[in-house]
């Protein structure tokens, strides 16, 4: 009767156990803000010697004649703790680690009361001393004033940002301001000069190839001997 009520205390043990290991490593691994260091090293520390506890816990079991429980469905069927919410801020996450050791350390006392096996409850007293020092750690924590101002600033909703204020578009600039004078003449043919397009560079002039000259016709033959003669002739004759 007595070995059936250990192996049931000890196996909602171990039931607790293995939530709490999950818990605190969820901590370990999710855990943001100013005391992340603390609290990852802490965490890390807890949940490692959990991991001892729960072999040891399941093997006084089997060293009992029972079968120790080793899923789960099982654990959380077994358990007194809630799972954790998998979130929150630092300080709410400390929280969670506190009040799980707490249950677990109230928890062991009622076990603790009407065990007749030396060896079982002596498991049991171990345990109560390792999760009190676990709560008093945590406890210790946030009572740092540096944790706590840190825990209340997270704690405090968020301030309702003010509105920004409106800035007013900055309008376009006027094409031409109404205050504009005319422009001059002179103001005109200078932009227009501006404007004109840069006159592409001409392509060099081709080679001109001079037309062939036409073979020179020979000249005119002088006039015959003869009629220049008989010209003379009626000179002459004309003078004499
Ligand atoms: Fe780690």
């Amino acid at each position: 009767m007595s070995k059936d009520s250990s192996l049931k205390k000890l196996s909602q043990l171990l039931a607790d156990s293995y939530v709490l290991m999950l818990k605190t490593q969820n901590v370990h691994w999710n855990v943001v803000g100013m005391p992340f260091f603390t609290i990852h090293t802490m965490t890390e520390q807890q949940y490692t010697e959990l991991f001892t506890a729960v072999d040891v816990i399941a093997e006084r079991m089997r060293a009992l004649g029972g079968k120790s429980p080793g899923t789960m469905k099982d654990f959380l069927a077994q358990t007194k703790l809630k799972e954790g919410a998998g979130g929150g801020d630092f300080a709410s996450m400390v929280k969670e680690l506190t009040d799980a050791n707490n249950a677990i350390s109230t928890e062991l006392k009622k076990m603790v009361d009407g065990t007749d096996d030396p060896a079982t409850e002596d498991l049991f007293v171990q345990r109560m001393h390792v999760h009190d020092k676990a709560a008093w750690m945590w406890n210790s924590l946030m009572a740092d004033p540096m944790v706590a101002q840190a825990a209340k600033s997270v704690a405090a909703p968020a301030a309702k940002a003010a509105p920004a204020p409106k800035v007013a578009a900055p309008k376009p600039a006027a094409t031409k301001p109404a205050s504009a004078k005319p422009e001059s003449k002179s103001a005109k043919a200078k932009k227009k000069k501006a404007k004109k397009p840069v006159a592409k560079a001409s392509p060099a002039p081709a080679p001109k190839v001079e037309a062939p000259k036409p073979v020179a016709k020979p000249a005119a033959k002088p006039a015959s001997t003869s009629k220049r003669s008989g010209r003379l002739v009626r000179d002459i004759k004309n003078v004499g």
